[in-house]
């Protein structure tokens, strides 16, 4: 797998985006722009697909696609970029749509899909949605962040939940804690116990994302739905800017008091593997951590626990992957890609990549036999919090706003994070106006 680490030049998005549509523009007439050879008779094609799936888990998930793929006949070129959370490769996905260049899929989600559609560099995928019907297989909520102006332009692979704790039941055990917390109040007892067996109560990789997806799991539990949405989907200043923030800014500055100085710069995946070799208590982490315990060979229940995180067990954050494939001119590369995007919604690899990648299948009826208690608690609280309000595009994965104001929020929280001496106060009147970043 070859991996591209280094940053492109930090041009904004739109500065990029803008010059990208000009390339397509001027060959859009020339170009084919929808997968019409879906049904064709075209040969097989390369396909090329960015995405940054590269720790044990997420590299046997995506390696199901591959298969899928090969066994259709096509080429598979990996463009896997390092990086948790997927900021590095959004970067090299720009730069590489700038210079004209783009791959035929890439990893895409939110609503950036609606910005990168808005640039008019994606195909359409209605041929194929249609005849595999995709409308009635997707519940509405993700088929509309899939479409622009009501035409498919994504294709979801899955529904991770991003509001868990995961814990090692060895460590507990040493420590004398019985059950997991259900609140912030038996939470800190717990880590209380943790630290004084000697242990690391809290795995935690100190990187922006990270530090983001940890925050938005304290708010909703100390704040609940209703806040979480008027603070993290409205953006609302009243919010923003109330006690419920400044409790929950408090409480996740305490949780970092339990964190070990080795924190900073750590890759996810090996904060999974201290709490997976009994070297620390909790990892607050979205379900992508079910994959690398698995990987590993553990086992839900016995060598890994998971659970709501305190707090939060009648909500639920959702972060659904998605690829997005770009316009391309040859008909052979648009077979292949109308071929990827009916592989990711087909029921053999919703079944497959979700039991390695942790995640539910986005593809609904699916059979869940296969599946582990985690996977069967997240299809169930999925189902239930989409009727009481409960059910949340998660913030820190790109599900709830738009890229620059969650880049701006994102980067506000982890200096934050990482100044002990800025004010809670300070910090609220930073993500404040970073919360209006357009
Ligand atoms: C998320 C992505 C997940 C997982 C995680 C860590 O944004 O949705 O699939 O891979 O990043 O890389």
């Amino acid at each position: 797998m070859h991996k591209h680490t280094q940053a492109a030049p930090a041009v904004p998005m739109f500065q990029r985006s803008a010059c990208a549509a000009r390339v397509f523009r001027r060959t859009a007439t020339a170009a084919l722009v929808s997968l019409v050879a879906f049904a064709g008779t075209a040969q097989a094609g390369e396909v090329e697909v960015l995405h940054w799936w590269t720790s044990g888990g997420e590299a046997k998930s995506v390696a199901e696609l591959k298969k899928i793929m090969q066994a259709k006949g096509h080429t598979w070129k990996d463009f896997a970029v390092a990086g948790g959370g997927g900021d590095n490769a959004m970067t090299v996905l720009k730069s590489r749509v700038v210079s004209g260049n783009p791959p035929a899929a890439a990893q895409i989600k939110g609503p950036a899909i609606q910005e990168w559609a808005n640039e008019g560099v994606l195909a359409n995928l209605d041929p194929v949605a249609k005849a595999e019907k995709w409308d009635s297989l997707l519940p509405k909520v993700v088929a509309d962040v899939m479409k622009h102006k009501g035409v498919y332009v994504a294709a979801p692979v899955n529904v991770h939940r991003v509001n868990w704790v995961w814990a090692s039941p060895d460590v507990l055990k040493k420590a004398g804690v019985a059950a997991m917390p259900k609140n912030y109040d038996e939470f800190f007892a717990a880590a209380e116990k943790i630290k004084k067996a000697g242990l690391i109560p809290v795995a935690h990789g100190g990187q922006n994302w990270q530090d983001f997806t940890t925050f938005e799991t304290v708010a909703l539990g100390v704040g609940g739905a209703k806040f979480y949405s008027d603070a993290f989907i409205k953006l609302d200043p009243k919010a923003l800017g109330s006690d419920t923030m400044k409790k929950s800014l408090e409480t996740f500055r305490k949780i970092k008091s339990y964190t070990d100085p080795a924190a900073p710069g750590r890759d996810w995946n090996l904060a999974t593997a201290m709490v997976m070799q009994g070297k620390a208590g909790f990892q607050f982490m979205g379900d992508w951590a079910k994959g690398e315990f698995i990987a590993a060979g553990k086992v839900p229940g016995k060598d890994f626990l998971c659970a709501a995180a305190p707090g939060t067990a009648n909500a639920y954050t959702f972060n659904v992957d998605s690829f997005a494939m770009f316009k391309l001119k040859s008909t052979d590369a648009q077979k292949a890609q109308g071929d990827l995007a009916a592989a990711i919604m087909g029921p053999e690899f919703q079944e497959v990549f979700n039991l390695n990648k942790g995640s539910i299948p986005v593809r609904l009826n699916m059979k869940m036999d296969k599946f582990d208690e985690c996977a069967k608690t997240s299809t169930k609280d999925f189902v239930d919090t989409a009727k009481t309000g409960g059910l949340l595009p998660s913030i820190a994965h790109g599900m709830a706003v738009k890229p620059a104001a969650e880049g701006a929020i994102k980067d506000a929280v982890s200096q934050f994070w990482n100044d002990d001496k800025m004010t809670v106060a300070d910090a609220m009147k930073k993500i404040g106006a970073a919360a209006k970043t357009n």
